[in-house]
């Protein structure tokens, strides 16, 4: 089952996120970004009373103050559910719920070979500004037309620098 976080599942998430990643850092990171009310929102996947994976959208500030952009960040499954599809699950939730949050646009940094099958594109990010622009982890979903049309520069929460 795939649904929204709750302030209760708050140390399962900072476990599994731990257990994905194999260190601390995007658990620090989750919450850094809850203690400085940038999280958009949360979706957890969760078995038997367990939650064995998380995402989390945060917002994006951009100098097209009329749209809201969205960056994916971090998402993780537990290591023994992993390859079984949640991960997949998780971003289509989490593309969807931004959708219906009225989102123009989703960036991420990430793999260059996973996330292109949820359509995302370094290519869509090339008119982007960022401190991560030019890498080709640094990619972009557009959930509106002309949403990474240039140029356009954003900022990452404060919590990723940290
Ligand atoms: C990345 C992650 C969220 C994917 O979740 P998942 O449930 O394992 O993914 P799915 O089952 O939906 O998809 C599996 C496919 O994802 C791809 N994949 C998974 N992890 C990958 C990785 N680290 N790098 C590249 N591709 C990856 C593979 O192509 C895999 O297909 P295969 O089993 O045929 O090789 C999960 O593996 C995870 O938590 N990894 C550790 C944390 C992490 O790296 N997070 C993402 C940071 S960008």
């Amino acid at each position: 089952m795939i649904r929204h976080a709750r302030p209760a599942d708050r140390p399962a998430i900072g476990e599994v996120t731990a257990a994905a990643f194999g260190r601390t850092d995007e658990a620090d990171l989750v919450e850094r970004l809850r203690k400085a009310g940038d999280v958009m929102f949360e979706l957890v996947a969760e078995e038997d009373g367990q939650i064995v994976g998380h995402i989390l959208f945060s917002r994006l500030w951009a100098d097209r103050i009329e749209l809201l952009y969205a960056a994916l960040a971090p998402v993780s499954v537990r290591p023994d559910r992993q390859r079984q599809g949640l991960g997949g699950e998780l971003i289509r939730a989490g593309l969807d719920a931004c959708r219906d949050f009225g989102a123009s646009g989703v960036l991420l940094l990430g793999h260059p070979d996973y996330y292109p099958r949820f359509g995302f594109s370094a290519e869509a990010a090339a008119q982007v500004a960022s401190p991560y622009a030019g890498s080709p982890a640094f990619m972009a979903l557009a959930l509106e037309d002309g949403a990474f049309e240039g140029p356009l520069t954003v900022a990452y929460p404060d919590a990723f620098t940290a």
